[in-house]
């Protein structure tokens, strides 16, 4: 069986349901610190606690044969994680550290591990490959990349093998999954917040970018992708793939003043919008080089057209 941990999370969630569908048995470790218990999905075992609960992950790991953990349990936020890093390395770090013990010592050597585009920094250039330096300009990437390196450890000294995720813009909505963060800061439910009567505006951060239109440019990258690529390494490593760390993306890049045109269309309404100053730390464009996860995982993008992605998302947000 796979062990999901964040499996009541948005990507988790989703991935988690196409496991299930995929004929795979899940086991879902959540806190709920960040979701609901009706966001486990249905056909999963779950268990609710810590990813650093020792006793529990023993437990699980030996009552349910557990072979290999997708490890999405994280905190996501990067502005909360410059007021508050400790809360980021905790979890996201020392907390990883110590699940990947506990797999370890339970001979679970398969991890498949969420991390971000954020472990990049500042990108040098654009499409980003896997080859980019590795300069987290905040807490939330660094943690992640710390996490990224005690895997890359684990794997020298331990024979533990991991695919790590490095994924853009992570968006749309699937098999009843969608983005429900609290709070919300992701661009696409911001945006369709408006038309959906829940939000006055939408803030446009900085016109003033080098890009085509001076807004930021962005990979969206639809969490169906996500959820199957998630499969792919997961066979991947059963195959005895060896570990590797890969970006999850599109290779398009669209602006915010693009996003929020397409969403206008998918609602049918135009978006009551507001220009304000740059955020501090927001790269001009962020697109990824996909070419790696193509040709390693076989991994094929079925959400290519941004409409279809942001339709996704409209159709969760009015329904939920
Ligand atoms: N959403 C994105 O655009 C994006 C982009 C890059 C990377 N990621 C990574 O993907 C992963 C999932 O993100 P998401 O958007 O689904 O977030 P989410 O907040 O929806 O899901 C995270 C889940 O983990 C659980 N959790 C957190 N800490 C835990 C702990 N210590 N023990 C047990 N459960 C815990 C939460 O309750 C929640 O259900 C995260 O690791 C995140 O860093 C997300």
């Amino acid at each position: 069986m796979v062990l999901v941990t964040g499996g009541a999370g948005y990507i988790g969630g989703t991935t988690a349901r196409y496991l299930i569908e995929k004929g795979e048995q899940v086991v879902v470790l959540d806190s709920l610190v960040s979701s609901n218990i009706e966001d486990v999905p249905n056909g999963a075992v779950f268990y609710k606690g810590d990813v650093a609960d020792t006793a529990l992950v023993n437990e699980i790991v030996k009552k349910h044969n557990i072979d290999a953990c997708l490890h999405f349990a994280a905190f996501i936020e990067v502005a909360e994680s410059c007021q508050n890093p400790y809360k980021y390395f905790e979890n996201n770090t020392s907390k990883a550290l110590i699940l990947f013990n506990t797999l370890k010592d339970n001979g679970v050597s398969k991890i498949v591990f969420s991390s971000t585009a954020a472990v990049y920094g500042e990108p040098e250039y654009t499409p980003i490959d896997e080859m980019h330096p590795l300069k987290p300009v905040n807490p939330y990437g660094l943690s992640k990349f710390f996490t990224e390196n005690i895997l890359s450890s684990f794997d020298a000294s331990y024979n533990v093998r991991h695919v790590a995720l490095r994924y853009f813009n992570a968006c749309g909505a699937w098999g009843g999954s969608g983005e429900k963060h609290n709070p919300e800061t992701h661009l696409i439910p911001l945006i369709l917040q408006v038309p959906l009567g829940k939000r006055e505006k939408i803030y446009i951060n900085g016109t003033d970018y080098n890009t085509k239109d001076g807004t930021c440019v962005r990979d969206y990258i639809h969490v169906y992708d996500l959820a199957h690529a998630h499969y792919l390494a997961l066979n991947y490593l059963r195959a005895g793939g060896r570990s590797e760390k890969i970006n999850l993306g599109t290779g398009k890049g669209f602006s915010i003043k693009e996003v929020i045109e397409v969403c206008e269309k998918v609602a049918g309404k135009e978006i009551n919008k507001e220009i304000r100053g740059r955020r501090e730390g927001d790269p001009a464009i962020l697109i990824a080089s996909n070419k790696k996860a193509k040709e390693i995982l076989g991994w094929d993008i079925a959400y290519n057209d941004l409409y279809d992605i942001v339709q996704s998302a409209y159709l969760f947000h009015k329904n939920n």
